[in-house]
């Protein structure tokens, strides 16, 4: 068996391949990496990075002319950019929903009133009541901070 030569290419975008083995590449665009698997007949891209995701398609169609299938590690804005070049990815259900628990009180005189989720361009919230578990469960949606309000001590952002 010969070593092959590993190659790395730079596109104009800012992407950069580099060949992990003959059938296996690293892109990183810059902030994020992701991962094109090349097998026989098919590609597996792992991930599609923040953004710029034609792109994207552009480079993977330079590096295999197999048909690719996207599947994200998980749902973070960093890692699902660009996706609709890329057909329906494949997701893990534990990664449909965002669920926030938040360690505070709920009783009838001191209890959290709403948690929101505010995404890059819409905020989701969810009313809860006194007696109620301090927890909510959200679609995820690009972009995520979590803001939680009090009755007694009012507004501020979730960090877990
Ligand atoms: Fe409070």
């Amino acid at each position: 068996m010969t070593e092959s030569k590993k190659v790395t290419l730079t596109t104009p975008e800012g992407f950069v391949a580099s060949q992990l083995t003959d059938t296996i590449w690293s892109i990183d665009d810059g902030m994020v990496r992701c991962f094109l698997v090349v097998g026989s007949d098919a590609a597996l891209l792992i991930d599609s990075g923040v953004t710029r995701g034609s792109a994207l398609s552009h480079l993977v169609s330079s590096l295999t002319n197999k048909p690719v299938t996207l599947v994200f590690t998980h749902t973070d804005g960093d890692h699902t950019g660009g996706q609709e070049f890329f057909g329906t990815p494949l997701l893990h259900p534990a990664e449909y929903d965002y669920y926030v628990t938040i360690d505070h009180e709920m009783t009838k005189e001191h209890y959290i009133s709403f948690v929101a989720y505010v995404g890059w361009d819409r905020v989701l919230l969810v009313k809860l009541y006194p007696e109620w578990k301090a927890e909510a469960r959200f679609p995820r949606m690009q972009g995520r901070r979590i803001l939680a309000y009090c009755n007694k001590h009012g507004l501020w952002e979730e960090r877990s």
